[in-house]
């Protein structure tokens, strides 16, 4: 099955907000928030082959005692800045989408298109947490509505990239473009990814997007979602790839990779990961089947742990079930990355999921 797929990509869901890992006071390292950590662990993660770095987009934390994600950096202004100190690793943003204009977001992603050569995407966010729209007196959209919103913005995005200037306009009930231009355009489309899980985010990713970002509760739970959008996708003469976010933890027994995890989840933010748990779940119960100890660990990540082979069979596993990309999640990232570029990803060539030319040597 390898054989006729693209290999898997690597990447990271970077820890551009505070306390990203996990809901929890337990730490290794100082938290990696900060721009200048960001930019090392960046260009680490390019040194050692990795494809694609994504950010969460946020705008206050969710309480408790680390006020979880209540730090951190925009990602279209974090993604200029992390272009311009790589050369060849595809960076995205996430952007909500009700809180930018989609003609101004056109522009930014064309800059930041031509500015790196044809490296960055963008990861659309419809919204969730009414505690984050409230502060900028908003009221978020019902479930169904904010996908079609969504829809609306892309339509506006790819107008603005391709048709030829002052030929684009669009009315919808969000939108009203007229003779719409934005020069210069990205020579190719930048690509579009959408995170979310539910019905209404399936079908519109299906229809318009190139990257679907789900979240799984489990490694065996992946493989039946990447089936329905690949069929919705097929069902409209597309292709759709699917990229899944993995919270990452091996130690050299598998019974210190556990010990570990209980650490995290003894240390557990109770009223963060309850914040966040209530939050997410009042769209569509898209989180519905993760425990509070289980989103703890990695915040609604799926589970990769054990010996650095248990990862790298794990990861082969979520590849062979159709997941194209893993945004993985570390304890410790910049440390981490460079620890499975030694440890992991020499197994993974070996058994054909990644490249074979797929890492630079480890330093
Ligand atoms: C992998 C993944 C990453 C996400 N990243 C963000 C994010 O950075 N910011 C945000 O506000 N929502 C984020 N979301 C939330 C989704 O955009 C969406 O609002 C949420 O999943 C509920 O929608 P749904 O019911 O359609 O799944 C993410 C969701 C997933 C599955």
């Amino acid at each position: 099955m390898h054989s006729a797929r693209q290999a898997l990509e690597l990447g990271l869901f970077m820890p551009n907000c505070s306390n990203m890992s996990s809901i929890s006071t337990y730490r290794v390292v100082a938290d990696e928030w900060p721009f200048e950590t960001n930019r090392q662990i960046a260009q680490a993660a390019e040194a050692v082959g990795f494809d694609l770095l994504f950010p969460v987009s946020r705008w206050r934390g969710f309480g408790g005692e680390t006020d979880y994600l209540g730090t951190s950096l925009e990602t279209l202004t974090w993604a200029s800045a992390l272009l311009a100190q790589t050369t060849r690793i595809r960076i995205f943003s996430t952007v909500h989408v009700p809180l930018f204009h989609p003609v101004v977001v056109a522009k930014m992603g064309a800059t930041l298109d031509h500015l790196s050569g044809g490296r960055w995407g963008i990861n659309l966010v419809s919204g969730w947490s009414a505690e984050e729209f409230a502060m900028m007196g908003m009221e978020l959209l019902p479930h169904a509505e904010r996908y079609q919103r969504t829809a609306a913005f892309i339509e506006i995005l790819r107008g603005l990239w391709t048709a030829p200037p002052g030929t684009f306009d669009h009315v919808s009930p969000w939108y009203r473009v007229e003779n719409g231009v934005s020069l210069p355009q990205p020579p190719r489309p930048p690509p579009i990814a959408n995170a979310g899980t539910s019905e209404d985010a399936k079908a519109m990713t299906a229809q318009l997007c190139d990257w679907a970002f789900i979240s799984t509760p489990s490694i065996d739970a992946a493989a039946p979602i990447v089936a329905d959008i690949r069929a919705r996708a097929a069902a409209c003469g597309r292709q759709v790839r699917s990229a899944a976010f993995p919270f990452v933890l091996w130690r050299d027994s598998a019974d210190e990779a556990e010990a570990e995890i209980a650490r995290i989840v003894a240390h557990k933010d109770t009223v963060a990961a309850q914040n966040w748990l209530d939050g997410l779940n009042l769209g569509s119960g898209s989180f519905d089947s993760f425990t509070l100890d289980m989103l703890t660990v990695g915040a609604g990540a799926v589970h990769v742990t054990g010996t650095a082979r248990d990862v790298a069979e794990k990861l082969a596993a979520l590849h062979a079930g159709g997941i194209d990309a893993v945004l993985m999640v570390f304890q410790a990232y910049h440390a981490d990355t460079l620890r499975f570029a030694r440890e992991v990803m020499p197994l993974l060539r070996e058994m054909g999921v990644i490249a074979p030319g797929a890492s630079a040597p480890a330093r």
